[in-house]
C-alpha cells in the first residue's frame, strides 16, 4: 500500500517536470539569488500532495517548497519535487523527484526517478535496493586515489574549515575525478548504482537525502554525517560511499590528507 502510493506520487510528480521541460515557465529566487524556485517544483508538489493525500489523508508530510503538513502520525513522507532545480531550469536533464517516507523515525522507502533517463531507484529497508527493477549495488573500489567522487556546493558558500572548496581543492590536486551533477538525490543513486565510488557535501536538507541515504545502504553502501556518525538527515553534512573508501574519505573531509 505504502509502495503503491509512493510510486503513484513519483510518477504524479515526474509528469509535470516532463511538461514543463524546456518550455516556459516562472522561475523566482529563493533565500539567495541562484536558490530557485520554479513553476514546475510547485506543480509537482501539488500532483504529489494529491496523491498521498488521498491515500493518506492523516499523514504527515515534510516538503522542500511547503514545508510540513503537520499530522500526529507514525508515517512521514519527505518530498524534494524537484532536485536539482538549477539543471532543470537550465534544460539540463539531471534531476528528479526524491521521496522517502519515514515511520516511527526510520526511514523505510524511498524512490528517485528521473523521467529524462527514465530511471527509477527504489529501495525498502531490509529489502535492497533497486535501478528499474534490477537489483543494484556499491563499487568495489578501495583505493581513495584511484576512486570517482561526486560533490555538492551550498547555495551560500560555507566559510569554514574543512569546507567544500578545501575538500575539493584537495582531491583535484590529486587528480582524483571529482564530479558535481547539481542533484544530491542524484549523487546517492548513482553511488548505490556503483556509478560513483562516494558522495559527500556539506550542508543538505532532509528532502535532498531521505530517500537516497537509503537507496545507498541497501545497495550496500555506508552513509554518515561528516564525522562518521549514524547518518541522521536532519542534520546537514553527508559522506556516503561504497563502505571501501568511507575511513579514508572521512578522514580527508575532516583536515587529514591525501
Ligand atoms: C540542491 C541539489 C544540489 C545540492 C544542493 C541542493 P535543489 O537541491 O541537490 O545538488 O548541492 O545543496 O539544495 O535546490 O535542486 O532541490
Ligand atoms: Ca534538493
Ligand atoms: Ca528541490
Amino acid at each position: 500500500m505504502i509502495k503503491n502510493t509512493l510510486l503513484e506520487a513519483i510518477d504524479a510528480g515526474s509528469k509535470e517536470l516532463q511538461k514543463f521541460f524546456n518550455g516556459t515557465f516562472t522561475v523566482q529566487s529563493k533565500g539567495s539569488l541562484n536558490d530557485l524556485v520554479t513553476e514546475a517544483d510547485h506543480a509537482s508538489e501539488k500532483a504529489i500532495f494529491k496523491v498521498i493525500q488521498d491515500a493518506h489523508p492523516d499523514h504527515f508530510i515534510l516538503s522542500e517548497e511547503t514545508g510540513e503538513i503537520k499530522q500526529v502520525s507514525n508515517y512521514k513522507w519527505i518530498i524534494d519535487p524537484i532536485d536539482g532545480t538549477i539543471n532543470f531550469a537550465n534544460g539540463i536533464p539531471l534531476c528528479c523527484v526524491s521521496i522517502g517516507v519515514e515511520k516511527d523515525g526510520a526511514m523505510i522507502m524511498g524512490a528517485v526517478y528521473n523521467p529524462f533517463m527514465n530511471e527509477l531507484f527504489f529501495a525498502e529497508k531490509g529489502k535492497g535496493a533497486t535501478l528499474n527493477d534490477q537489483k543494484i549495488s556499491v563499487s568495489d573500489e578501495d583505493n581513495l586515489l584511484k576512486s570517482c567522487l561526486v560533490t555538492g556546493f551550498p547555495y551560500q558558500y560555507l566559510d569554514s574549515p574543512n569546507g567544500p572548496l578545501q575538500i575539493f581543492e584537495k582531491l583535484i590536486r590529486k587528480a582524483v575525478p571529482v564530479r558535481r551533477l547539481g542533484s544530491a538525490a542524484l549523487d546517492l543513486c548513482w553511488t548505490a548504482a556503483g556509478r560513483f565510488d562516494g558522495f559527500y557535501e556539506h550542508k543538505l536538507q532532509a528532502w535532498d537525502s531521505a530517500a537516497g541515504f537509503l537507496i545507498v545502504e541497501e545497495a550496500g553502501g555506508k552513509v554518515t554525517d561528516l564525522k562518521g556518525n549514524v547518518y541522521n538527515p536532519y542534520q546537514p553534512g553527508i559522506i556516503a560511499t561504497n563502505g571501501k573508501i568511507h575511513a579514508a574519505l572521512q578522514n580527508l573531509v575532516n583536515g587529514g590528507d591525501l
